[in-house]
């Protein structure tokens, strides 16, 4: 079992697409650990985002992800990580195939409204990041009937 953070953006909590997310993510089976509606400032979310740093396209980002509050989400299960990325669909809400959260809600690559750890290592990372006062942990009956 691993464990993804994911974020809905300050475009997808305006959309009222939160709900939406979250019923993608629990449908599937996975477990929701952590929640939390936030608004944290520049710093965190140069941090977050530290790897692109050098990028054109990081100065706007970064004003577009402070620009309103985030919903913040640690999700877990049996590959959460791929999984949860197939979920989301591409970068780019363009090439993003219908049926996935940017396919089916997103038009532009800087107004893709989720966000989701890339990998297991960034995902423990992230959590950390955003969760330091750690996640829940409880068991649910229903597991017997999503794993073999
Ligand atoms: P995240 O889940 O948000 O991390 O997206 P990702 O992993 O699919 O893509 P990546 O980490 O490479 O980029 C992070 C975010 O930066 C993207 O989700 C976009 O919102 C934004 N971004 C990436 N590439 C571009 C770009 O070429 N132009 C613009 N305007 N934004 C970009
Ligand atoms: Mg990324």
């Amino acid at each position: 079992l691993s464990r993804l953070y994911i974020m809905v953006k300050p475009d997808g909590v305006q959309r009222g697409l939160v709900g939406e997310i979250i019923k993608r993510f629990e449908s599937k089976g996975f477990k929701l650990i952590a929640l939390k509606l936030t608004a944290p400032g520049k710093a965190h979310l140069e941090k977050h985002y530290a790897d692109l740093k050098e990028k054109k396209f990081f100065p706007g980002l970064i004003e577009y992800m402070t620009s309103g509050p985030v919903v913040a989400m640690v999700w877990a299960g049996k590959n959460v990580v791929k999984s949860g990325r197939v979920l989301l669909g591409e970068t780019n809400p363009l090439t993003s195939a219908p049926g996935t959260i940017r396919g089916d809600f997103a038009i532009d690559i800087g107004r893709n409204i989720c966000h989701g750890s890339d990998a297991v290592e960034s995902a423990e990372h992230e959590i950390a990041l955003w969760f330091p006062e750690g996640v829940a942990q409880y068991d649910r009956a229903v597991d017997a009937w999503i794993y073999e």
